[in-house]
């Protein structure tokens, strides 16, 4: 397959696009709760040491393959290794990317279908003046109810296959641009709102103060993962988005303004929440339900409570948009290599996820006690193996490919930021970034 001729126009497009995979339900659902049950600030410090020493690293690695192939991840690996005279049977890393997003965007299509319907009943006030319990038993109905999760779920995944169909410069390109900087003015209004709270204060003592304490080997597993995760790295998501990638732009640049970006997201998502729920002296460590039964509890007599509620559910739909869109572009990127027209391979993905993506709507009602592995549930596999274990692992591959098999000159070139600065990344990626993930991987395995 020839080389792909489409560019981001222009840098601040490119990174707007990341930033926008990188920011979703990572830092606005997931972080908050899982460092709820994580033990606040000893978890917040290890992931943060993880976007550090992998993440970033990584996402270097991954950007820089999809930007010296130019072309779908399994053709661009294919095509490398070929090049560095390596085995053809790197391209099956692409299509193992291609798998695990399938299996991340199923649940999170769910997920993000919630917001939609919370969204619509927050602003009609459909909280204001309920009690914990009935808020609770609210959700619970709602989690029962396959037809409003699967409408929920329909529209959201329609919302984002239209998007994709319409191509990267005119689809992905033109709704990122509109919707980040929209993105950022919410978070800061709503983080500003809980600084008046009588909550913040406990809730900065609670992000901010480590109990060391809390760290067992799962916690570095789940620190590892929610890195990747949050950074949408080790899925060759970014790998299609870096195929991209105008020239003439340093790969490190923009890679640490995303992370720093991202990282600010969930700080400040963090603190918004926890504020409220230290405000009406309500539990962190909740789980799942943390943004969506905590919130509206907390919310429910707040003044304001239903436009702020409301605002906040808007805020993770957009979020979570732009994140599903480039979750979809691998795997669209990768029935465009096999020669499918974008629009064709759009809508085949798209009925795809749905199908699977019912699965997790079941999970709730129907399936509820069909049990996988232990005690999970098919949505409870689908949210937590392809997240902790498919993204390091895919991670850990993209990251040997980037470092040791593919040709030194185009990983050089890739990179765009001079011998020294390649050097430097080349050797952080072989020393830190390999070993930190089989030896987690492996500990937390076993
Ligand atoms: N980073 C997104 C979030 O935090 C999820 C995501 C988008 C993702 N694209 C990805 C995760 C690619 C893994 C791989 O919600």
């Amino acid at each position: 397959m020839n080389q792909t001729l489409e560019r981001w126009s222009s840098r601040r497009a490119f990174i707007l696009a990341v930033t926008g995979a990188a920011v979703g339900l990572g830092n606005i659902w997931r972080f908050p709760y899982i460092t709820g049950e994580n033990g606040g600030a000893a978890f917040l410090l290890l992931y943060i040491a993880f976007v550090v020493l992998l993440g970033l690293p990584v996402m270097m690695a991954e950007i820089l393959i999809g930007r010296a192939g130019r072309r779908g991840p399994m053709q661009s690996l294919g095509h490398l290794a070929r090049q560095a005279g390596s085995s053809g049977h790197w391209r099956w890393l692409g299509l193992f990317g291609a798998f695990t997003v399938f299996c991340i965007l199923s649940f999170y299509s769910v997920v993000s279908g919630w917001s939609i319907d919370f969204m619509v009943n927050a602003f009609s006030g459909g909280f204001v003046g309920k009690t914990g319990p009935e808020i609770g038993a609210g959700f619970d109905a709602f989690l029962a109810d396959p037809l409003r999760m699967t409408l929920n779920h329909t529209l959201f995944l329609v919302m984002t296959m239209v998007v994709v169909a319409a191509g990267v410069s005119k689809g992905l390109e033109r709704l990122n641009n509109l919707l980040m900087p929209l993105l950022y003015l919410l978070l800061i209004v709503l983080a500003g709102h809980a600084a008046t709270m009588a909550g913040f204060v406990p809730a900065l003592k609670w992000l901010f103060t480590p109990d060391f304490s809390a760290l067992t080997p799962m916690v570095f597993i789940h620190a590892m993962g929610h890195a990747f995760f949050t950074l949408a790295v080790g899925a060759c998501a970014l790998m299609a988005y870096g195929a991209y990638m105008p020239d003439h732009q340093s790969l490190p640049g923009a890679a640490v303004a995303v992370a720093v970006l991202d990282v600010a997201v969930a700080l400040l998502a963090g603190i918004a929440i926890f504020s409220v729920v230290f405000t009406q002296g309500m539990d962190p460590a909740e789980g799942p339900g943390l943004v969506f039964v905590t919130l509206p509890v907390a919310f429910a007599d707040l003044p304001g409570g239903a436009f702020w509620l409301g605002l906040f559910f808007l805020l993770l739909l957009l979020a979570t948009w732009t994140s599903s869109i480039n979750l979809a572009e691998p795997m669209v990127a990768t029935l465009q290599g096999w020669g499918l027209k974008r629009r064709s391979a759009a809508l085949v993905v798209g009925l795809c996820v749905w199908l699977v993506g019912l699965l997790c709507v079941l999970s709730f009602s129907t399936l509820s006690d069909v049990y996988l592995i232990g005690q999970m549930t098919f949505f409870g596999l689908v949210s937590t193996i392809p997240p902790e274990v498919f993204l390091p692992l895919g991670g850990l591959l993209i990251a040997i490919f980037a470092a040791w098999v593919m040709p030194e000159q185009e990983a050089l070139r890739a990179l765009d930021a001079g011998p020294n600065g390649f050097r430097l990344w080349r050797a952080v990626v072989r020393w830190v970034s390999i070993p930190l993930v089989v030896v987690v991987l492996v500990s937390g395995l076993i």
